[in-house]
């Protein structure tokens, strides 16, 4: 991966684009929007699935997503797009392959963040972001952009370089710089990342980081109005996490975000969307009332609302691998239904496709904070590209949300 960070692993694509077999059936199990198949349906469905579905053209998570109005995408790490073989019609890279049949719209996981995009404080180096960019225009997709301003991702060189003098002039040079370099080609923007951290005790909710630090609390409306001139075609989102339940904290912190977005359309900032991350849990409490009320507090303020970042760690759920799957794919299922239920929620973007290649998997990242460390499988295919129960769960929520007008 571009960070180095990672086991890449190729793997085979092929038998789930096996000739399309028995999708009625399917269909008669995943159409309803819910996930609340019977016991016969499981097997069933188990059955089928070992023997090849095809889940790729009109059976896949983009064409389901498109036929009710909804953009579907992932993150990707361009690193590992054929776009050379795309270019030429021909490629047998299955990771551009699940890419481009299944997504939409495509998010870049990290190569759109300062560290990536900016070697030396005077370079940028846009090659991997525009071979994103590149193969969105080949296969028709919309593309999303991550980041603009956060207090991670940041460059080495960014501590020593950076402080309240100058911070201001790179902030708004960086922005300048990088939304004015994919003007045009990008549907929306993560202006502002994880702005909001209560542990940090402020009474504004303002995570106290190297921004707020040297800028002021007016960062934020700096990064907002400095992205709209550089490209105004762009909804410029807001993006955080941990919002989604109503566990008191995370119930706590959604009050503080709203709050901002309620600050920044009061001082006439161009904030455009709200991102909710959406990295759960299937053990514990699950999100409910909270976030519906959210997201009609959000609209009502004028602004749309994406998920951003979907996967589900299934840390905790007993049953083996199997429990563990079908807990996830519930989640799934249950949050899909939940925000798509509002035709204000525009897209859902899962954070990579395959299991083997997720962050989730990664023991320096996300898998550290869990003591009962396993190889999860947060996303809706696993590490030989099969569909996984979240797949199904996937679709038959995409299924069963209202159509809205056509994004994109
Ligand atoms: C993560 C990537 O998935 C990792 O590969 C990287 O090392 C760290 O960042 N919220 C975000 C994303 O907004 O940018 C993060 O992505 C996941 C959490």
């Amino acid at each position: 991966m571009a960070t180095g960070d990672g086991t890449v692993t190729r793997r085979r694509f092929g038998k789930w684009a096996a000739a399309g077999v028995a999708t009625a059936a399917v269909e008669s199990v995943t159409g309803c929007g819910s996930f609340g198949r019977s016991e016969q349906d499981e097997k069933k469905l188990q059955l089928e699935n070992a023997s090849g579905l095809d889940v790729t053209g009109a059976n896949s998570l983009g064409a389901h997503a498109a036929a009710r109005g909804l953009l579907y995408g992932a993150a990707v790490d361009p690193e590992l797009l054929d776009v050379d073989g795309i270019a030429v019609e021909h490629t047998n890279d299955p990771y551009t392959q699940l890419f481009a049949e299944q997504t939409r719209i495509l998010v870049a996981e990290n190569a759109m963040k300062w560290y990536a995009l900016r070697p030396a404080p005077d370079r940028f180096d846009f090659s991997n972001a525009d071979r994103m960019i590149r193969f969105a225009q080949l296969t028709g997709k919309v593309v999303r952009g991550h980041n603009l301003c956060w207090h991670e991702g940041l460059p080495g060189w960014f501590a020593k370089t950076v402080n309240k003098d100058n911070a201001r002039q790179f902030l708004t040079e960086h922005i300048r710089t990088v939304a004015g370099h994919f003007r045009g080609q990008v549907q929306s923007w993560d202006v502002v990342n994880e702005a909001i951290w209560l542990e940090d005790g402020r009474p504004d909710g303002l995570r106290v980081q190297p921004w707020l630090e040297m800028i002021g609390p007016d960062y934020i409306e700096l990064a907002f109005r400095t992205a709209a001139e550089a490209d105004p075609h762009a909804k410029l989102t807001y993006n955080d996490y941990g919002i989604e339940t109503d566990k008191p904290g995370e119930a706590a912190k959604r009050a503080q975000v709203l709050a901002l977005l309620k600050r920044l359309k009061a001082s006439g900032v161009p904030v455009g969307a709200m991102g909710v991350q959406s990295h759960l849990y299937a053990a514990g409490a699950q999100p409910g009332a909270g976030l519906r009320e959210f997201l009609s507090e959000v609209s009502a303020l004028g602004l749309e609302v994406y998920i951003t970042e979907m996967d589900v760690v299934s840390a905790g759920i007993g049953g083996g691998q199997a429990g563990r799957d079908r807990a996830t794919a519930k989640v799934y299922g249950d949050y899909a239904s939940l925000m798509l239920a509002d035709p204000n929620v525009k897209m859902l973007l899962t954070w990579g496709l395959s299991s083997g290649l997720s962050w989730v998997n990664n023991p320096n990242q996300r898998m550290q904070r869990f003591p009962d460390i396993w190889r999860e499988r947060p996303l809706p295919f696993d590490d030989d590209d099969a569909p996984t129960d979240a797949f199904w769960a996937l679709r038959g929520a995409l299924d069963g949300a209202p159509v809205r007008a056509k994004q994109g």
